[in-house]
């Protein structure tokens, strides 16, 4: 009997299939986070990773900064995502940047981790944890499979009021765009510290998601060769409006992207 796939794994998989259309990873330029690998760089220097770290990506897309993470640091880093395509392709860049043996790459989901207990020192998630269906039930998945005093990272899109919102931008579009589904500053760390993590330190990068948002209106802009990849049911005008409201909610300082360190308390 085929079990039916659950709405963690339906919600997981339609925003993957977003993340893997064309158009998106063109507006995008190919990467799928505020900052690129240069805030990821941060986030891990700021969680002490080292030679002797084992590393979870949760929700690690096409492997990008998994990938650098192995080679940066020269440790052992394991991605799980909602995509069979993110994985292949994060299986491919491991194997053009030399890191086979220190990475693996997986289907999972953020809420039933595919690792035992305890079996990694650190864990982040980027751009990733605003889109998860069940986000206590992941919280709790990470808190099990980081050994006593885990170190987590997450960079992640913040919002203060979903009221304020377009409805437009409340709907699956919204959600799989990291919108709907974002979380207040003070709502990250009371998932994490309901989920047995003590907060660290919070910083402010809502600079690097107006760049990745003015960067993206550009290129849509331009066409950037995204017309040939737009289907019956979106034209370049319904993208414009669509990043002009997700403009709009930066401008009027509503929508955010933060970095958060926590430890593993209990
Ligand atoms: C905005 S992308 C970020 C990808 C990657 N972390 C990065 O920064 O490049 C969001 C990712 O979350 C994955 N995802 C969404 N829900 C998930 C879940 N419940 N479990 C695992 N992956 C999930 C999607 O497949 C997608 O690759």
């Amino acid at each position: 009997m085929k079990i039916p796939p659950s709405e963690e794994q339906e919600l997981g998989v339609c925003c993957a299939d977003f993340y893997n259309h064309p158009v998106v990873v063109k507006l995008l330029d190919g990467i799928f986070h505020p900052g690129g690998l240069a805030l990821s760089n941060l986030m891990a220097e700021k969680m002490d990773l080292n030679s002797s770290s084992r590393v979870l990506d949760i929700a690690c897309g096409d492997g990008m900064t998994g990938t650098y993470i192995a080679k940066k640091f020269s440790c052992h880093v394991a991605g799980i995502d909602a995509g069979e395509n993110m994985i292949n392709i994060a299986k491919q860049r491991a194997q053009q940047m030399r890191v086979s043996d220190s990475t693996q790459f997986k289907i999972g989901f953020a809420g039933a981790i595919p690792f035992p207990d305890e079996h990694f020192t650190a864990a982040y998630s980027e751009c990733a944890v605003c889109t998860f269906q069940a986000k206590d039930k992941a919280v709790l998945e990470t808190a099990r499979v980081l050994d006593a005093r885990g170190i987590l990272g997450i960079n992640d899109v913040v919002i203060k009021n979903h009221d304020d919102i377009d409805d437009e931008l409340k709907g699956i579009i919204g959600r799989v765009a990291c919108i709907a589904g974002a979380l207040s500053s003070d709502g990250y760390v009371q998932l994490f510290d309901q989920g047995g993590f003590s907060h660290r330190e919070t910083s402010n990068h809502t600079d690097l998601l107006e760049q990745m948002v003015d960067k993206a209106h550009r290129r849509a802009q331009m066409g950037s060769g995204i017309e040939e990849a737009l289907s019956e049911t979106a034209n370049t005008d319904d993208i414009l409006r669509m990043i002009g409201l997700i403009k709009d909610e930066i401008s009027s300082e509503n929508l955010g992207y933060e970095m958060f360190i926590f430890q593993k308390s209990r």
